[in-house]
Protein backbone atom coordinates (compact mmCIF):
# COMPACT_ATOMS: atom_id res chain seq x y z
CA UNK A 1 0.00 0.00 0.00
CA UNK A 2 1.83 3.13 -0.94
CA UNK A 3 1.16 6.82 -1.90
CA UNK A 4 -1.01 7.53 -4.82
CA UNK A 5 -2.10 10.56 -7.10
CA UNK A 6 -5.62 10.85 -8.95
CA UNK A 7 -6.58 13.78 -10.98
CA UNK A 8 -10.32 14.62 -11.45
CA UNK A 9 -12.29 17.23 -13.03
CA UNK A 10 -14.94 19.31 -11.55
CA UNK A 11 -18.57 19.50 -13.17
CA UNK A 12 -21.27 22.08 -14.01
CA UNK A 13 -24.91 20.77 -13.66
CA UNK A 14 -27.37 21.96 -16.92
CA UNK A 15 -29.40 20.11 -14.67
CA UNK A 16 -29.15 21.30 -11.12
CA UNK A 17 -28.80 18.94 -8.03
CA UNK A 18 -30.53 20.78 -5.17
CA UNK A 19 -31.56 18.71 -2.23
CA UNK A 20 -30.92 15.89 -0.06
CA UNK A 21 -33.21 13.03 0.90
CA UNK A 22 -31.22 11.59 3.16
CA UNK A 23 -28.18 13.56 4.61
CA UNK A 24 -26.21 10.66 6.07
CA UNK A 25 -26.25 8.70 2.93
CA UNK A 26 -26.14 11.67 0.60
CA UNK A 27 -28.98 10.41 -1.11
CA UNK A 28 -30.31 13.81 -3.71
CA UNK A 29 -34.07 14.25 -4.10
CA UNK A 30 -33.93 14.25 -7.97
CA UNK A 31 -31.29 12.88 -10.78
CA UNK A 32 -29.47 15.60 -12.38
CA UNK A 33 -26.91 15.86 -15.49
CA UNK A 34 -23.83 17.65 -15.87
CA UNK A 35 -20.39 18.18 -18.13
CA UNK A 36 -16.85 17.55 -17.01
CA UNK A 37 -14.87 20.98 -17.66
CA UNK A 38 -11.07 20.84 -18.32
CA UNK A 39 -9.71 23.65 -16.85
CA UNK A 40 -10.33 23.10 -12.91
CA UNK A 41 -9.16 20.22 -11.62
CA UNK A 42 -7.78 18.69 -8.10
CA UNK A 43 -4.67 16.28 -7.63
CA UNK A 44 -5.06 14.99 -4.32
CA UNK A 45 -1.93 12.50 -3.41
CA UNK A 46 -3.49 9.55 -0.17
CA UNK A 47 -0.77 8.00 1.47
CA UNK A 48 -1.85 5.63 4.49
CA UNK A 49 1.18 5.81 6.64
CA UNK A 50 1.92 3.78 10.43
CA UNK A 51 3.65 7.08 11.91
CA UNK A 52 0.52 9.13 12.57
CA UNK A 53 -2.22 9.49 14.88
CA UNK A 54 -5.21 11.04 13.39
CA UNK A 55 -5.67 11.80 9.48
CA UNK A 56 -3.52 14.62 8.29
CA UNK A 57 -5.04 16.87 5.24
CA UNK A 58 -3.11 19.33 3.66
CA UNK A 59 -5.36 22.04 1.14
CA UNK A 60 -3.24 24.30 -0.88
CA UNK A 61 -0.32 23.93 1.38
CA UNK A 62 -2.09 24.43 4.25
CA UNK A 63 -2.87 22.14 7.32
CA UNK A 64 -6.65 22.13 7.85
CA UNK A 65 -8.50 21.93 11.30
CA UNK A 66 -10.51 18.49 12.32
CA UNK A 67 -13.36 20.81 11.59
CA UNK A 68 -12.50 21.72 8.20
CA UNK A 69 -11.03 18.59 7.33
CA UNK A 70 -14.47 16.37 8.47
CA UNK A 71 -16.03 15.77 5.36
CA UNK A 72 -12.54 14.42 4.10
CA UNK A 73 -11.98 11.87 7.17
CA UNK A 74 -15.81 10.55 6.77
CA UNK A 75 -14.45 9.52 3.36
CA UNK A 76 -11.47 7.75 4.50
CA UNK A 77 -13.43 6.25 7.41
CA UNK A 78 -15.50 4.52 4.45
CA UNK A 79 -12.47 3.18 2.46
CA UNK A 80 -11.12 1.93 6.08
CA UNK A 81 -14.45 0.22 6.73
CA UNK A 82 -14.02 -1.38 2.70
CA UNK A 83 -10.75 -2.57 3.02
CA UNK A 84 -8.26 -3.91 5.49
CA UNK A 85 -6.45 -0.68 6.25
CA UNK A 86 -6.43 0.30 9.44
CA UNK A 87 -3.96 3.24 9.21
CA UNK A 88 -4.07 7.00 9.65
CA UNK A 89 -3.94 8.82 6.03
CA UNK A 90 -1.63 11.67 4.83
CA UNK A 91 -4.12 13.73 2.08
CA UNK A 92 -2.10 16.32 0.56
CA UNK A 93 -4.58 18.14 -2.33
CA UNK A 94 -4.26 21.00 -4.86
CA UNK A 95 -7.02 22.68 -6.29
CA UNK A 96 -7.19 24.09 -9.48
CA UNK A 97 -9.94 25.65 -9.02
CA UNK A 98 -10.87 29.10 -7.79
CA UNK A 99 -11.92 27.17 -3.83
CA UNK A 100 -15.60 27.68 -2.80
CA UNK A 101 -16.44 30.37 -5.63
CA UNK A 102 -18.78 28.04 -6.70
CA UNK A 103 -17.15 26.55 -9.10
CA UNK A 104 -17.71 23.59 -7.40
CA UNK A 105 -14.30 22.57 -6.24
CA UNK A 106 -15.74 20.08 -3.98
CA UNK A 107 -16.61 17.81 -7.19
CA UNK A 108 -13.02 17.49 -7.99
CA UNK A 109 -11.92 17.42 -4.42
CA UNK A 110 -13.75 14.54 -3.34
CA UNK A 111 -13.90 12.74 -6.72
CA UNK A 112 -10.24 12.58 -6.76
CA UNK A 113 -9.98 12.25 -2.98
CA UNK A 114 -12.31 8.70 -3.37
CA UNK A 115 -10.21 7.57 -6.33
CA UNK A 116 -6.53 8.01 -4.79
CA UNK A 117 -7.60 6.94 -0.93
CA UNK A 118 -9.12 3.85 -2.19
CA UNK A 119 -6.46 2.55 -4.66
CA UNK A 120 -3.73 3.82 -1.79
CA UNK A 121 -6.03 1.28 0.61
CA UNK A 122 -5.69 -1.71 -1.81
CA UNK A 123 -9.19 -1.23 -3.06
CA UNK A 124 -9.86 -1.87 -6.79
CA UNK A 125 -13.30 0.27 -7.50
CA UNK A 126 -14.79 0.28 -10.67
CA UNK A 127 -15.50 3.77 -11.76
CA UNK A 128 -19.41 3.08 -10.76
CA UNK A 129 -18.69 2.63 -7.05
CA UNK A 130 -15.98 5.31 -7.52
CA UNK A 131 -18.88 7.54 -8.04
CA UNK A 132 -20.65 6.49 -4.80
CA UNK A 133 -17.89 6.76 -2.66
CA UNK A 134 -17.23 10.42 -4.01
CA UNK A 135 -20.91 10.83 -3.15
CA UNK A 136 -20.28 10.58 0.81
CA UNK A 137 -17.96 13.49 0.57
CA UNK A 138 -20.05 15.70 -2.05
CA UNK A 139 -22.57 15.06 -3.84
CA UNK A 140 -21.67 16.84 -7.24
CA UNK A 141 -18.26 14.79 -6.60
CA UNK A 142 -20.76 11.65 -7.98
CA UNK A 143 -20.78 12.88 -11.40
CA UNK A 144 -16.71 13.90 -11.45
CA UNK A 145 -15.68 10.55 -11.69
CA UNK A 146 -16.66 10.34 -15.24
CA UNK A 147 -16.00 12.81 -18.22
CA UNK A 148 -18.21 14.34 -20.45
CA UNK A 149 -21.40 14.49 -20.29
CA UNK A 150 -22.86 12.68 -16.75
CA UNK A 151 -26.09 11.91 -15.23
CA UNK A 152 -26.22 11.18 -11.46
CA UNK A 153 -28.70 8.47 -10.72
CA UNK A 154 -30.96 9.44 -7.57
CA UNK A 155 -31.28 6.00 -6.53
CA UNK A 156 -33.09 4.98 -3.68
CA UNK A 157 -30.23 3.68 -1.22
CA UNK A 158 -26.74 3.70 -1.15
CA UNK A 159 -26.06 1.19 -3.66
CA UNK A 160 -28.36 2.64 -6.45
CA UNK A 161 -27.11 6.20 -6.08
CA UNK A 162 -24.07 6.50 -8.17
CA UNK A 163 -23.54 8.35 -11.68
CA UNK A 164 -23.62 7.09 -15.24
CA UNK A 165 -21.79 8.34 -18.40
CA UNK A 166 -23.86 9.76 -20.54
CA UNK A 167 -21.66 10.77 -23.10
CA UNK A 168 -18.03 10.66 -22.55
CA UNK A 169 -16.93 11.69 -25.43
CA UNK A 170 -18.27 15.02 -26.61
CA UNK A 171 -18.05 15.44 -30.04
CA UNK A 172 -19.34 18.72 -30.13
CA UNK A 173 -17.54 22.27 -30.28
CA UNK A 174 -19.28 23.89 -27.72
CA UNK A 175 -17.60 25.68 -24.50
CA UNK A 176 -18.45 26.97 -21.15
CA UNK A 177 -16.84 30.71 -19.98
CA UNK A 178 -16.53 30.58 -16.67
CA UNK A 179 -16.07 34.59 -15.45
CA UNK A 180 -15.18 34.41 -12.21
CA UNK A 181 -16.51 37.42 -10.14
CA UNK A 182 -15.62 36.52 -6.52
CA UNK A 183 -13.52 33.92 -6.06
CA UNK A 184 -14.30 33.88 -1.87
CA UNK A 185 -15.24 31.53 0.23
CA UNK A 186 -19.24 30.81 -0.07
CA UNK A 187 -21.57 32.55 2.72
CA UNK A 188 -24.23 29.88 2.54
CA UNK A 189 -22.91 26.26 2.40
CA UNK A 190 -24.91 24.43 -0.28
CA UNK A 191 -25.28 21.68 2.19
CA UNK A 192 -27.36 24.53 4.08
CA UNK A 193 -28.89 26.08 1.17
CA UNK A 194 -30.27 22.89 0.02
CA UNK A 195 -31.91 22.07 3.32
CA UNK A 196 -33.19 25.31 3.98
CA UNK A 197 -34.89 25.23 0.46
CA UNK A 198 -36.17 21.63 0.88
CA UNK A 199 -38.07 22.44 4.37
CA UNK A 200 -39.16 26.09 3.58
CA UNK A 201 -39.46 26.80 -0.28
CA UNK A 202 -43.14 26.12 -1.06
CA UNK A 203 -41.77 25.54 -4.36
CA UNK A 204 -39.93 22.72 -3.40
CA UNK A 205 -42.16 19.95 -4.53
CA UNK A 206 -42.24 21.84 -8.13
CA UNK A 207 -38.88 21.64 -8.34
CA UNK A 208 -38.90 17.35 -8.80
CA UNK A 209 -41.31 17.95 -11.49
CA UNK A 210 -38.98 20.38 -12.88
CA UNK A 211 -35.95 18.30 -12.63
CA UNK A 212 -37.68 15.30 -14.06
CA UNK A 213 -39.15 17.02 -17.33
CA UNK A 214 -35.70 18.56 -17.87
CA UNK A 215 -33.72 15.86 -17.62
CA UNK A 216 -36.44 14.18 -20.06
CA UNK A 217 -35.97 17.33 -22.31
CA UNK A 218 -31.77 17.66 -22.61
CA UNK A 219 -30.91 14.29 -23.01
CA UNK A 220 -32.54 14.03 -26.48
CA UNK A 221 -31.14 17.93 -27.08
CA UNK A 222 -27.54 16.94 -26.19
CA UNK A 223 -27.56 13.62 -27.95
CA UNK A 224 -28.87 15.85 -31.16
CA UNK A 225 -26.20 18.54 -30.52
CA UNK A 226 -29.16 21.17 -29.99
CA UNK A 227 -28.00 24.20 -29.02
CA UNK A 228 -30.18 26.21 -28.72
CA UNK A 229 -33.06 23.46 -27.03
CA UNK A 230 -30.06 22.79 -24.22
CA UNK A 231 -29.43 26.29 -23.66
CA UNK A 232 -32.97 27.57 -23.16
CA UNK A 233 -33.49 24.15 -20.57
CA UNK A 234 -30.11 24.98 -18.46
CA UNK A 235 -31.02 28.56 -18.19
CA UNK A 236 -34.06 28.05 -16.92
CA UNK A 237 -33.23 25.15 -14.99
CA UNK A 238 -30.59 27.28 -13.27
CA UNK A 239 -32.94 30.11 -12.64
CA UNK A 240 -35.49 27.87 -11.25
CA UNK A 241 -33.00 26.45 -8.80
CA UNK A 242 -32.36 29.97 -7.24
CA UNK A 243 -35.94 30.68 -7.18
CA UNK A 244 -35.97 27.97 -4.15
CA UNK A 245 -33.17 29.89 -2.38
CA UNK A 246 -35.70 33.16 -3.30
CA UNK A 247 -38.54 31.61 -1.85
CA UNK A 248 -36.69 30.20 1.43
CA UNK A 249 -37.53 31.31 5.16
CA UNK A 250 -35.81 33.11 5.59
CA UNK A 251 -35.07 34.22 1.86
CA UNK A 252 -31.27 34.22 0.28
CA UNK A 253 -28.77 34.71 -2.83
CA UNK A 254 -26.09 33.95 -4.18
CA UNK A 255 -26.19 36.34 -7.10
CA UNK A 256 -24.52 39.80 -6.16
CA UNK A 257 -24.82 42.93 -8.27
CA UNK A 258 -22.22 41.91 -10.92
CA UNK A 259 -23.93 38.62 -11.40
CA UNK A 260 -27.24 40.37 -12.46
CA UNK A 261 -25.38 42.50 -14.64
CA UNK A 262 -23.48 39.40 -16.53
CA UNK A 263 -27.15 37.50 -16.49
CA UNK A 264 -28.42 40.64 -18.56
CA UNK A 265 -25.30 40.91 -20.60
CA UNK A 266 -25.66 37.10 -21.89
CA UNK A 267 -29.68 38.33 -22.80
CA UNK A 268 -28.05 41.18 -24.75
CA UNK A 269 -25.41 39.18 -26.16
CA UNK A 270 -28.35 37.08 -27.59
CA UNK A 271 -30.53 40.00 -28.66
CA UNK A 272 -27.57 41.00 -30.96
CA UNK A 273 -27.52 37.24 -32.35
CA UNK A 274 -24.95 35.67 -30.59
CA UNK A 275 -26.08 32.75 -29.03
CA UNK A 276 -25.35 32.08 -25.74
CA UNK A 277 -27.15 30.96 -22.16
CA UNK A 278 -26.14 31.74 -18.45
CA UNK A 279 -25.88 28.90 -15.41
CA UNK A 280 -25.23 29.57 -11.33
CA UNK A 281 -24.31 27.81 -8.88
CA UNK A 282 -24.17 28.55 -4.96
CA UNK A 283 -22.25 31.47 -5.61
CA UNK A 284 -21.80 34.65 -7.62
CA UNK A 285 -20.10 33.35 -10.57
CA UNK A 286 -21.78 33.01 -13.78
CA UNK A 287 -21.13 30.28 -16.74
CA UNK A 288 -21.77 31.19 -19.86
CA UNK A 289 -22.88 28.11 -22.45
CA UNK A 290 -21.80 28.48 -25.96
CA UNK A 291 -20.67 27.27 -29.37
CA UNK A 292 -16.89 27.17 -30.07
CA UNK A 293 -17.77 29.96 -32.88
CA UNK A 294 -18.97 32.20 -30.67
CA UNK A 295 -16.54 32.32 -28.67
CA UNK A 296 -14.15 35.43 -29.40
CA UNK A 297 -17.76 37.52 -29.14
CA UNK A 298 -18.70 36.10 -25.61
CA UNK A 299 -14.97 36.43 -24.37
CA UNK A 300 -14.66 40.12 -25.94
CA UNK A 301 -17.64 40.84 -24.39
CA UNK A 302 -17.58 39.81 -20.84
CA UNK A 303 -13.84 40.89 -20.55
CA UNK A 304 -14.53 44.43 -21.26
CA UNK A 305 -17.27 44.49 -19.04
CA UNK A 306 -15.36 42.53 -15.93
CA UNK A 307 -11.81 42.25 -17.12
CA UNK A 308 -9.90 39.59 -19.05
CA UNK A 309 -8.43 38.12 -15.41
CA UNK A 310 -12.06 36.74 -14.36
CA UNK A 311 -12.81 34.82 -18.09
CA UNK A 312 -11.99 31.61 -18.12
CA UNK A 313 -12.53 29.12 -21.51
CA UNK A 314 -13.50 25.66 -20.14
CA UNK A 315 -14.27 22.89 -22.55
CA UNK A 316 -15.56 19.25 -22.13
CA UNK A 317 -13.30 17.17 -19.51
CA UNK A 318 -12.15 14.10 -19.02
CA UNK A 319 -12.71 11.85 -16.33
CA UNK A 320 -10.96 10.79 -13.26
CA UNK A 321 -7.11 9.41 -13.65
CA UNK A 322 -4.36 7.91 -11.62
CA UNK A 323 -1.05 9.82 -12.31
O1 LIG B 1 -22.56 18.63 -3.77
P1 LIG B 1 -22.33 20.08 -3.59
O2 LIG B 1 -22.36 20.47 -2.17
O3 LIG B 1 -21.11 20.55 -4.33
O4 LIG B 1 -23.61 20.85 -4.23
C1 LIG B 1 -23.70 21.17 -5.58
C2 LIG B 1 -24.84 22.08 -5.85
C3 LIG B 1 -24.84 22.77 -7.20
O5 LIG B 1 -23.52 22.98 -7.66
C4 LIG B 1 -25.50 24.14 -7.03
C5 LIG B 1 -25.64 22.00 -8.24
C6 LIG B 1 -25.00 20.79 -8.83
O6 LIG B 1 -25.74 19.90 -9.27
O7 LIG B 1 -23.75 20.71 -8.92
Amino acid sequence: MTAVTARAHTNIALVKYWGKADTKLMLPQTSSLSLTLDQFYTDTTVNFVSDLTADEVVLNGQRLTPTASQKVRHVLDLVRQQSDETRFARVSSTNHVPTAAGLASSASAFAALAGAASRSAGLNLSRTDLSRLARRGSGSATRSIFGGFVEWQAGIDDATSLAVPFQEQVDWPIAMVALVLDPRHKKVSSTQGMQSSVTTSPYYPAWKTVVADDLAAIKPAILAQDFTTTGEILEANAMRMHALTLSANPPFSYFNGESLAAMQTVRDLRASGVSCYYTLDAGPNVKVFCQEADLPAVTTRLAAQFGADQVIVAHPGPGIAFL
